[in-house]
């Protein structure tokens, strides 16, 4: 006897593939001893306990300010916060955004995080194609199939997504160009860490007015910010919000202060025009869970508030540091299996394209660093490319030579023995 379950449901009993591979991983980790360099997690050291104490008994100890702080709040998100945030994105100047873009637009909360907010557009948008990168943010994408989207991956190149294939692939929709959904773009790909240009980031905004036009309704395109913030390249040019460019009111962007502050904090928003699409999003937070937890956001605001400038130079600092040294571990020990090395601006991961190598789990590669034939030796986990190209992209051959790797959660010299036994695994 089963349960009937949703067609989400349904989809949803196995684990994805990859979310397997980790668990398995992770059931038999050695802290501090086997190396993980597959997991998306920050760095401990990046996350500011001491701050995160205080902006707790702040917030607790001024009821005046953070009112009914261990309450229910409301669905929108707590106007301390949504103020803080706008008052950072101008006082920073991120993306460039003016005062009077920030106040034609609407800012809301999601109730967890960057991740309720995707999640909530696949409950809100019509379901259709979502045209993304490839390499593409594979826990989103894994996520819209199971939801019943179709994911339409457009190869990147140097500066994201590439424009004459996202054409060749338009037009051979032919009239399925209007089951078109929205465009996703995340600005620093997971997991490519390729940063989305600025005429790049103009140009899809481009595409998705045309078809606007053409097809008389409003294609959202949303931006998604989760690492911009990580921008610690000092050559690298400021990126550019479209926000203020957009004529027609379908550009949004998704910002997370996960990557800045703490993951733990759960703390994503919502930045675009209002209007009904935005009133959804907005009882879909009521629906999920009424508010991300109040004090909790209050907590975020006082942060941003009082701390945010020494917390973003230090992490940056961190991250700048990490990537030169392993950016030249990688150069040392896996140079000449090299056909590409790609990230290390922005964010935490480098993308691994090797000449030879097969990456996939069941991969010599991949088992010799999994399961190593001496049990002195660490485990070595990295994310291999075949999950983070779509399965039925034009990259799902080339993605079986490649790998992300992450230098956020490890240490450097961690990360550096772990590269050092990838070289090993490919000599035998
Ligand atoms: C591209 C991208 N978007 C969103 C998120 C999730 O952000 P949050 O922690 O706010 O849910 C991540 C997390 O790694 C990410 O890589």
């Amino acid at each position: 006897m089963n349960v009937s379950l949703s067609p989400y449901g349904f989809s949803s009993t196995e684990p994805s593939p990859v979310n397997r591979m980790m668990t398995a991983f992770a059931g038999d980790y050695r802290d501090g001893f086997d190396i993980n360099l597959g997991i998306g997690y920050v760095n401990e050291k990046t996350i500011p306990a001491d701050l995160l104490t205080q902006a707790m008994r702040a917030v607790a100890s001024d009821p005046a300010t953070y009112r009914q702080a261990f309450n229910y709040g409301g669905p929108a998100g707590s106007p301390n916060l949504i103020c803080s945030i706008r008052d950072f994105l101008l006082g920073h100047h991120i993306g460039g955004l003016d005062a009077a873009t920030l106040d034609r637009l609407q800012l809301i909360i999601g109730p967890c995080g960057a991740t309720s907010i995707l999640d909530a557009l696949a409950e809100v948008l019509a379901p259709g194609i979502v045209v993304t990168s490839d390499p593409n943010y594979y826990i989103y994408s894994d996520t819209l199939e199971r939801k019943g989207f179709r994911i339409l991956a457009v190869p990147e190149d140097s500066e994201g997504p590439r424009l004459d294939t996202l054409e060749q692939k338009l037009d051979a929709l032919g009239g399925g160009v209007n089951d078109i959904s929205f465009f996703y773009a995340v600005t620093v790909n997971n997991p490519s860490c390729t940063i989305l240009s600025n005429p790049r980031r103009r140009a899809l905004l481009d595409v998705a007015s045309r078809l606007s036009r053409r097809q008389n309704r409003r294609i959202p395109i949303f931006y998604d910010l989760a690492y911009e913030l990580l921008l610690h390249d000092p050559a690298a040019p400021p990126f550019r919000s479209v926000l203020p460019d957009d004529g027609l009111g379908i550009a949004y962007e998704i910002g997370t202060l996960s990557k800045v502050l703490a993951p733990g904090l759960r703390i994503g928003y919502l930045l675009g025009p209002g209007g009904p699409f935005m009133n959804a999003m907005v009882q879909k937070t009521s629906d999920t869970g009424f508010s991300a937890p109040l004090f909790v956001q209050e907590m975020a605001s006082y942060l941003l508030d009082h701390h945010i400038a020494d917390q973003l130079r230090a992490v940056n600092a961190g991250y700048r540091e990490k990537a030169l040294a392993v950016r030249a571990g990688i150069e040392q020990h896996l140079g000449p299996h090299l056909d590409a090395c790609i990230g290390g601006s922005a964010g935490f991961y480098f993308y691994l394209t090797f000449k030879e190598t097969r990456t996939e789990p069941g991969s010599p590669f991949f088992n010799r660093l999994a399961h190593p034939a001496n049990s002195t030796l660490p485990k070595v986990i990295y994310v291999p490319g075949q999950y983070c190209v779509h399965p039925r992209g034009d990259l799902a051959e080339l993605g079986l030579r490649q790998l992300r790797l992450s230098y956020g959660f490890e240490d450097t010299p961690r990360i550096l023995h772990a590269l050092s036994l990838m070289r090993g695994a490919i000599a035998e």
